[in-house]
């Protein structure tokens, strides 16, 4: 598909989601709305915030582990990313795999994907890099011999497993299995739940930062689909949900307002909220239970000393 259907499809998605969002009683939008270019390169400023520590935890994870990770891979191993972004973790792997064959980086942005790749071609010069244009959370197919042999091993850093439900996040669990194989292999970044004090600035920092990232959806919205969100106005919250054992992020009308997107009307109360994002918080057990249901085997599992952030090693 070219650049411009494929830009076109992504709008009509995008309008379809947003005025199915905002007609149900919990008013809310699929997360990943939340990433076109300035999202995302909000999203890298939160990386860096002091209260973000998942970030900062996993890189430290993966190169504390980097050499048990790739004898974990074994060699001539064939790698492919979920929403590869701009592949930064991924280059610890990569950098210390015995003799990687192949690095198949998937995400649904283009342009980012390109430099991703450029950047891989010119330092890892006998790693045959194929960039693959999709939305991982659909399903898409790999086109055929992408892999090669060898082992195949699905990578999927940064927790974003979380950003699904557990019938969504197991889709994808089974999605990886098929695309790697029975012989192949998985590396999940996983949050493991632990003390609200914790987990909330890292979703409601003091610099601001996530507020904006989250009201950029607002933005985008007004931007592409010809809305009107007073974006300012609305408040960003990051709430504990017990239930779904996740942090959710909402974006807060400050009054009653009816606001007009794509031509129609949706009426906000006082303090009424659309859920923009869940990112899931898994205990280690639950996790392992949640893969195992949908074809998987932890094999290993790394952490840092205060168990923050947790790896899996799946087979
Ligand atoms: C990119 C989905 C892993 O859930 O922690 C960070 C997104 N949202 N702050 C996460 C996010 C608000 C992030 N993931």
């Amino acid at each position: 598909m070219d650049v411009a259907a494929h830009r076109d499809e992504q709008l009509d998605a995008f309008r379809e989601d947003v005025l199915q969002g905002l007609d149900r009683p919990q008013k809310s939008l699929p997360s990943r709305w939340l990433y076109d270019p300035r999202g995302c390169e909000l999203f890298e400023q939160i990386t860096r915030l002091p209260e973000y520590y998942p970030t900062r935890t996993e890189t430290a994870i993966l190169k504390e582990h980097a050499a048990d990770i790739a004898e974990f891979c074994g060699a001539s191993a064939h790698l492919l990313e979920y929403g590869a972004g701009a592949g930064i973790k991924t280059e610890i792997v990569v950098g210390a795999l015995h003799n990687p064959r192949t690095y198949v980086p998937v995400d649904i942005a283009g342009e980012f994907l390109d430099m991703t790749a450029q950047r891989y071609r010119r330092r890892f010069t006998n790693l045959a890099v194929k960039p693959i244009v999709a939305d991982f959370t659909a399903d898409f197919s790999l086109p055929a011999g992408i892999l090669g042999e060898g082992r195949r091993v699905a990578f999927f850093p940064g927790s974003t497993i979380g950003n699904r439900n557990d019938k969504e996040a197991g889709l994808l669990l089974q999605r990886m299995r098929r695309q790697v194989g029975p012989q192949g292999a998985a590396i999940i970044g996983v949050d493991p739940k632990k003390d609200r004090s914790v987990l909330l600035p890292a979703y409601d920092d003091r610099a601001g930062v996530t507020a904006e990232f989250n009201r950029n959806i607002l933005v985008r919205i007004n931007r592409e689909l010809e809305g009107q969100f007073p974006a300012a106005q609305f408040r960003h919250s990051a709430r504990w949900n017990e239930a779904e054992s996740a942090v959710e992020m909402h974006l807060e009308s400050p009054v009653d307002q009816v606001i007009a997107v794509a031509g129609r009307g949706f009426a906000f109360r006082h303090g009424e909220t659309i859920h923009t994002e869940s990112s899931r918080k898994y205990e280690i057990k639950v996790f392992s239970e949640l893969a195992r249901r949908n074809g998987w085997h932890t094999q290993r599992l790394w952490t840092d000393p205060l168990r923050q952030f947790a790896v899996f090693g799946l087979v």
